[in-house]
């Protein structure tokens, strides 16, 4: 086995070095401060592999992101987000029948207890989504507790997905002072999502088949990315023995910062004020390269990409097919199609390898879609769920797993008295 060399202090050590599939070398640390007394330290965890996984493969350089080898192009425009899910999860695409048992529960499992409506009267009318989604997933975890049995692991997946988008239609249902819409069962999940988001008892409602397809997309567009910080969040929650719901509550949390899956809802905003401050791109570009100032460009650059995120490529083209299939308008769009111009011929981005993310076109899509901006990054939430799900679900079946729990370099006083 090939090893690498560690002179420290005078002392040389060897340390084993593996290979990923796709070739990507991995120097195995995990006797490092054993042999030598030293820490790998890696603020950010920008070099350190925190597991390995057979779940998603990304290559940052060359923008190519693939779930169980499958490539995220023909996921997104071939397939179900449900049958997505399932290959996630499970490590390959289901047969038929297989795939019908799926459906099936995920179908009949999407009512909520009905004692947890009650919890909606005790949130204020404007509380955030997020911090709904995060506590109303968290208290399931009351109703359906955990056991070791596989059988049981599984129908507790397949409830909380079943009743995710139930919870987050409700919060935002809750939010507007509408009453709830039940799920109907002979739709598909999409579907089911926008009709309880937007129906309202007093009126028939059909869904559009656009509107579908696009949330289809966006979807499974987001519903994996290896050991971002909220996977990593349910693993590192999930490492201590934390039940499934507990975990996902704590990606939840973690999604719903700004640097993170709070992007989109931030992107929007940032859009909405230069156009409201009449388009002067130029300004918000010097104002995110000035280091004293706070700005960044919300939607641009990403800590593994560095060429293109294909994730962003599609939806780019999907921002457009939807805004014309719905007749819809929206002069932001063009405010992003400018910003991103501008920012693309810009040295500072080209430099530090800046392209738009993910969340710069997505946003667009939802306004498109009706969604209201703050429950843009619980969309984000119900396609991530199933990748939380994989890495939760992977992190547990793995042999000898152990607590994550990093060290420090303590920079701190030495030993003083009182
Ligand atoms: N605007 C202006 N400058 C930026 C930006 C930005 N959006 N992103 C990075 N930089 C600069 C940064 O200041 C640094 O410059 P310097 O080398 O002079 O110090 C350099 O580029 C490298 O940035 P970094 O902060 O070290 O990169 P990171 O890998 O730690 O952060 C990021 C990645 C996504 C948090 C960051 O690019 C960012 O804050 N982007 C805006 C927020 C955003 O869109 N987040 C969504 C990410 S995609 C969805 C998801 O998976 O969460």
């Amino acid at each position: 086995m090939e090893t690498a060399k560690l002179t420290l202090q005078g002392k040389d050590y060897e340390l084993p070095v593996f290979e990923g599939t796709e070739g990507e070398v991995a120097i195995d640390c995990r006797k490092l401060r054993g042999t030598t007394g030293a820490v790998a330290y890696d603020p950010g965890f920008g070099n350190t592999g925190s597991c390995s996984s057979d779940i998603t493969f990304i290559d940052g350089e060359a923008g190519i992101l693939r779930y169980r080898g499958y490539p995220i192009d023909q996921l997104a425009t071939q397939l179900p987000f449900t049958k997505v899910a399932y290959m996630l999860i499970h490590g390959d695409l289901p047969d038929e029948d297989t795939y019908q048992r799926w459906r099936t529960g995920l179908t009949y499992h999407t009512l909520i207890h009905e004692d947890m409506k009650k919890f909606f009267e005790g949130y204020p009318p404007h509380a955030h989504p997020m911090a709904i989604l995060a506590s109303m997933v968290a208290s399931m975890s009351t109703y359906y507790p955990e056991s070791d049995d596989p059988q049981d692991i599984e129908l507790n997946i397949i409830r909380l997905i079943a009743k995710i988008k139930t919870l987050a239609a409700f919060a935002y249902k809750k939010s507007i002072g509408q009453p709830f819409i039940y799920p109907q069962n002979d739709l598909s999940y999409s579907a089911n999502f926008l009709k309880m988001m937007f129906a309202v008892p007093a009126e028939p409602y059909e869904v559009s088949p656009t509107l579908e397809r696009a949330l289809n997309t966006l979807l499974i567009l987001h519903a994996d990315h290896e050991q971002n910080c909220s996977t990593s969040t349910v693993r590192m929650v999930g490492s201590s023995g934390a039940n499934l719901f507990a975990s996902i509550a704590a990606g939840i949390c973690a999604l719903w910062g700004p640097l993170h899956g709070g992007a989109n809802q931030a992107v929007l905003e940032m859009l909405q004020s230069i156009a409201d401050d009449g388009c002067d791109y130029k300004k918000y570009i010097a104002l995110a390269k000035d280091k004293d100032s706070e700005f960044r460009l919300m939607g641009f650059g990403h800590r593994v990409y560095k060429n293109r995120d294909p994730r962003a490529e599609i939806l780019k083209s999907a921002a457009d097919d939807v805004l014309a299939e719905l007749g819809v308008d929206d002069p932001l769009l063009e405010v992003a199609e400018n910003l991103e111009e501008v920012a693309l011929n810009d040295p500072y981005f080209k430099e530090r390898k800046l392209f738009p993310n993910v969340d710069f076109y997505s946003g667009i899509i939802y306004r498109a879609m009706g969604i209201p901006t703050d429950m843009f990054t619980v969309m984000f939430a119900l396609g991530r769920l199933p990748g939380w799900i994989a890495q939760w679900k992977e992190m547990r079946d793995a042999p000898k797993g152990r607590i994550h729990r990093p060290r420090q370099i303590y920079t701190g006083a030495n030993r003083r008295d009182v």
